[in-house]
């Protein structure tokens, strides 16, 4: 008997229990209800009696050490692995910078632009690059001979079917959008319309074929001048700061009247100087009158702002071409 104890022993301490299929394996040999260790316990009923105290002693003895081996394997296999520290892992080595690209000025710009137009209450509208003389020109009480119609500044675009005689336009300014805004919306209106525009000018540092613009439109009952300067110079100190320098010059447009122009100072190498930001005015009744609106009743304000030439402002660039080019070495720098 005690041969046969001692044999069982002997099995379970030379079990090596190394994975989770080796531990359900010493689990059924020996501490399962049909396990060895069980069957041992059976054999209790032939013991004679003065030796039952002590092979119950040697069993029990038996049967905690295949519990604490189980209890043990179990543990060491279901403990999760504690992280080793290497280059790695280490949280104080400093980590390699990643290149995660960056907006581009414009981008960064118009997002500001917008932010601020839409704290002071306006909404965002849209409209196409493409567009008609309507809509581009006649609408806005550009008169038949005016020079912008002409072929320096604007590019033109033959319709390939010839289903009618009206050319298209690329679009020379965002002020169109005005007029289509206005004819598909009732008074009041608050909204700017950011967009690219087209101009077939020569391209040096300061001009370019294209262009990005930002227009502005307020009609409502009562709405004058002072409210105009407001919102403009409000613009002008969230965008450059309060203590920017700003100028207020009368200018014209056919589309607004009176018209102004404002201008910004940029300080520089050179010492510095005034750069025109945008032109604005009151809506011309003529305008009214093309969209449907009735100019006795409504008044508005206007204004047509240079993406481009607020973001070399706030960025300090000096040739218009560099937002063009995608040359990456100078858009890392944003
Ligand atoms: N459309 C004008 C331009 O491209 C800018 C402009 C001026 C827009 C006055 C306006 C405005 O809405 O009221 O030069």
């Amino acid at each position: 008997m005690i041969d046969q104890i001692e044999l069982i022993k002997k099995e379970i301490e030379d079990f090596n229990i190394t994975s989770k299929e080796e531990l359900e394996a010493f689990r059924l040999e020996f501490l399962s209800r049909n396990g060895k260790v069980q069957s041992m316990f059976g054999l209790m009923s032939t013991v004679p009696k003065e030796q039952k105290s002590e092979m119950g002693k040697l069993m029990n003895e038996v049967k905690n050490l295949a519990q604490n081996m189980f209890d043990d394997a179990s543990k060491k296999l279901t403990a999760k692995k504690k992280p080793t520290f290497n280059s790695k892992n280490d949280l104080s080595i400093p980590v390699e910078p990643t290149y995660t690209g960056s907006f581009h000025p414009l981008t960064q710009a118009l997002d500001e632009i917008k932010q601020i137009f839409l704290r002071l209450g306006f909404n965002i509208a849209d409209g196409p690059e493409l567009e008609d003389d309507f809509h581009n020109f006649t609408a806005l009480n550009f008169p038949a001979d005016h020079p912008a119609r002409d072929m320096q500044d604007t590019f033109f675009v033959k319709k390939s079917d010839k289903t009618t005689d009206d050319d298209l336009v690329l679009r020379t300014h965002t002020s169109p959008v005005q007029i289509r805004l206005m004819k598909d919306q009732k008074p009041p209106v608050r909204s700017i319309m950011p967009g690219r525009v087209y101009r077939n000018e020569a391209v040096t540092a300061k001009s370019y074929f294209q262009f990005n613009q930002v227009e502005g439109l307020y009609v409502d009952e009562n709405v004058n001048m002072g409210e105009l300067i407001e919102t403009l110079v409000m613009f002008c100190k969230l965008m450059y700061g309060t203590d920017v320098k700003y100028k207020v010059r009368p200018s014209f447009f056919p589309f607004t009247e009176p018209s102004i122009e404002m201008d910004v100072w940029w300080e520089n190498e050179k010492g510095g100087q005034w750069l025109e930001i945008l032109g604005a005015g009151m809506v011309d009744p003529n305008v009214f009158d093309a969209v449907g609106i009735d100019s006795e009743k409504y008044t508005g304000f206007a204004f047509g702002m240079g993406v481009d030439r607020i973001a070399m402002l706030r960025y300090g660039i000096d040739d218009i071409r560099l937002l063009y080019d995608n040359d990456i070495r100078f858009l890392n720098q944003f």
